[in-house]
């Protein structure tokens, strides 16, 4: 077995073994998840006041030492899912270079050039957006380069500033997903997608095992964008799991808490309250124990109460409110319910970069699995982009 592979499976035991902290939605439940298994917990977590919970949320060490004495296998698995910083060669761009590239893109495209070896083989680069990626490969690698995407306008925009800069890049305008994309993945190629969503960039990997591409490099992003309704897993080490992941788990890499302003905190509470207490409503209303999504609401809504949002929300879905509610009651209710929602949140966050390196490393493994040596890292500082992580595969 190899060690990517002794790495999945180290992280699949103890994904599986700990799904009840991770694999539910918070929402569906009227209180605490664990309330009847572990009710110390959840007094516990009830008890971590509004300021603690948001340095925990930023503070990843902090969290898990916080939960060692409840959740210990959090630690084990947060060392399993450290993932070594590629090794960069840097270039110096002709000046002006960047023009028209926004600056934390640059240093995305950058930075993903940086740690890819030099194989001198011309490039794909799939799902291309306006081939920002492609220009900094063809300046420093001197390689043609043939950059995929299915808008044409972006297309259009990228083939101009190509032609501007004097480089060889071709754009085709196409759907990664129709066949007749797949004439674009050569043997003699080293293909490349930076956040290509979900299934893109898999159709991508699966397509270069297919036609035994040389190479192929990629940072993996929104793995809930998917077709079917449960993940698909490629190798044989993830199809061997017991693990199902709905697009709802599939999220959980995603879902980072990321520091916001009072002001939108603040929106957010009353947002998210309202919803969880007019859900208590209508359960009750509809003597029902399942939780009923409410669509977007104009923020201006949220301005004029409870009340009117619960009235809007009942129109929706088509719920004859019953006269003499205790509105406040109910958002009372919905506001205590909050604070149980943010705390479960928390705990699942000790699972966000495990599951993430566990959906990483069944791409790695698949390749491994038909032949490729592959190497896995990340490419830059999570603050450049939370989506750091790079797999470089080549045919051995
Ligand atoms: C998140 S963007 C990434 C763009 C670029 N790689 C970058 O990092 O700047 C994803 C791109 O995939 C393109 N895309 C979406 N669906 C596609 C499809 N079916 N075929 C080809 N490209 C697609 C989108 O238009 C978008 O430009």
């Amino acid at each position: 077995m190899t060690c990517y592979a002794n790495t999945f499976h180290q992280l699949d035991t103890l994904l599986t073994k700990n799904k009840q902290y991770w694999q539910f939605v918070p929402f569906a439940d009227e209180g605490f998840t664990w309330q009847q298994q572990h009710p110390e917990f959840c007094q516990w977590l009830q008890s971590i006041d509004d300021q603690s919970l948001q340095q925990l949320n930023q503070d990843h060490d902090a969290l898990l030492a916080a939960f060692e004495p409840w959740i210990p296998d959090a630690k084990i698995l947060a060392d399993l899912a450290k993932t070594p910083s590629l090794q960069k060669t840097e270039f110096a761009y002709p000046k002006n270079f960047d023009t028209g590239i926004p600056g934390r893109k640059w240093q995305q495209i950058t930075a993903f050039n940086h740690v890819l070896p030099r194989l001198n083989l011309p490039w794909l680069e799939w799902c291309a957006g306006k081939g920002f990626l492609g220009r900094v490969l063809s300046v420093s690698h001197q390689q043609p380069v043939i950059s995929l995407e299915w808008q044409p306008q972006l297309c259009v925009d990228g083939e101009a500033a190509a032609k501007q800069l004097g480089l060889d890049i071709h754009f085709v305008q196409g759907d990664a997903f129709d066949v007749s994309s797949q004439q674009y993945i050569k043997e003699q190629q080293h293909a490349v997608a930076l956040h290509a969503c979900g299934d893109l960039h898999v159709s991508l990997i699966k397509q270069v095992v297919a036609k035994k591409g040389k190479a192929v490099s990629l940072s993996p992003c929104c793995y809930h964008l998917i077709q079917d309704s449960h993940y698909q897993p490629l190798s044989t080490a993830a199809k061997s799991s017991q693990l199902q992941l709905s697009k709802h788990d599939l999220r959980l890499p995603l879902q980072e808490t990321v520091t916001a302003g009072n002001r939108v905190k603040q929106l957010r509470f009353i947002e998210v309250s309202f919803r969880l207490g007019f859900d208590l409503l209508q359960r009750k209303i509809n003597q029902s124990s399942t939780y009923l999504p409410v669509p977007n609401v104009q923020k201006a809504l949220l301005g004029e109460g409870f009340k009117s949002f619960c009235c809007w929300a009942a129109d929706q879905k088509g719920i004859v409110l019953p006269a003499n509610i205790d509105f406040d009651y109910w958002q009372q209710l919905g506001e205590q319910r909050f604070a149980v929602t943010e705390r479960m949140e928390l705990v699942r966050q000790l699972f966000r970069r495990p599951l993430e390196l566990w959906l990483v490393l069944d791409r790695v493994c698949y390749l491994e699995e038909f032949g490729y040596n592959v190497s896995l890292g990340t490419f830059c500082e999570k603050q450049m982009t939370p989506r750091n992580l790079l797999i470089h595969a080549e045919r051995c």
